[in-house]
């Protein structure tokens, strides 16, 4: 494994199965109390500069899971918010800690953290990529599927974060990528890029039913992602029609998954009876993070034989 996960462009489709593969053991593992301590004695500091609660908790439960012990610093309370220079706070908790979880908003931020930090970065969330919750949801469609390669994913709503990842993650996996967004909001240049470019089936729709035909997953997320929150009303009108609704569904392939990295809102990018119908998978997402993440510090921070 690389010394961070900062985005998925980063991993070999390989490296995104190991981890896929690592997480399942240790949810077996957790499920059947197995001991699996391997991060005794190591400390993750945690910084927050935008909300969470399955990050925040995911993370410190599965840190102490790991025999671990997690720290919360939230942006407006520590330095960092009074200006303490990234690089500084990267070589100040690289003499305290084993690692380092990070949610912020650009993405240069915590690639400068991962290039001054002298121990491991994990990207908790940015304004371009969101690796930990892909990995849950790729994770949940294979447990669901029993495979990934030669599915269909399909995302509908903002080229976001979310997007990002999905498009990378699904096609490193060999699944078939679709994705519809409003112009405007496509997904970011070098995601599209890559996918371009992979040799996958990747595909960029204006509707949202040319993207769901055949598809066996279908993904969803917020209209107006954190920091975005005064363009809602201009957003309301971009995404409508933009919704996961049972009209929708009917043109996905029978027994169609559907995952939201939640918070949901239901009546717009998800109505609440797709999202009923769907809780369980739904929330085994959520229960994933879990156990992708304890895959990833353990696979990252467990030095040697990990
Ligand atoms: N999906 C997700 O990252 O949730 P939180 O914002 O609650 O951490
Ligand atoms: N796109 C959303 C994801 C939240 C988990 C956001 O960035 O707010």
């Amino acid at each position: 494994m690389k010394k961070d996960l900062l985005k998925l462009l980063d991993l070999t489709g390989e490296e995104i199965l190991k981890i896929l593969d690592t997480a399942d053991q240790l949810k077996f593992s957790q499920k059947h109390g197995i001991p699996h301590d391997k991060l005794k004695g190591k400390t993750l500091a945690m910084i927050f500069e935008k909300n969470s609660t399955r990050t925040r908790v995911s993370f410190e439960t599965g840190m102490y899971q790991l025999g671990g012990h997690a720290l919360f610093l939230s942006g407006k309370e520590s330095q960092i918010g009074r200006g303490e220079p990234i690089e500084d706070t990267a070589r100040v908790l690289s003499r305290y800690c084993d690692g380092i979880m990070i949610r912020t908003f650009g993405q240069d931020e915590v690639e400068t953290l991962a290039k001054y930090a002298s121990i491991h970065v994990i990207n908790g969330l940015t304004d371009f990529a969101h690796p930990c919750q892909v990995l849950a949801d790729l994770m949940t469609v294979r447990e669901h599927k029993a495979k990934l390669a030669g599915l269909k994913l399909c995302f509908i709503g903002d080229g976001n974060n979310m997007a990002n990842s999905l498009i990378v993650g699904g096609l490193k996996c060999g699944m078939d990528v679709a994705v519809a967004c409003p112009e405007g909001y496509d997904p970011d240049e070098k995601v599209l890029a890559f996918a371009n470019g992979c040799g996958g089936n990747f595909k960029l729709c204006r509707t949202p039913a040319e993207a769901a035909v055949d598809a066996d997953v279908i993904l969803t997320d917020v209209w107006a992602s954190m920091g975005q929150e005064e363009e809602k009303a201009v957003r309301e009108k971009a995404f409508a029609g933009y919704q996961v609704n049972d009209a929708l569904m009917a043109l996905a392939h029978p027994g169609c998954m559907v995952q939201h990295c939640l918070p949901a809102h239901r009546g717009e990018e998800i109505t609440a009876e797709v999202f009923e119908a769907h809780a369980d998978e739904i929330f085994d997402e959520a229960e994933n993070r879990l156990h992708a993440q304890k895959a990833v510090m353990y696979l990252l921070m467990g030095g040697e034989g990990a």
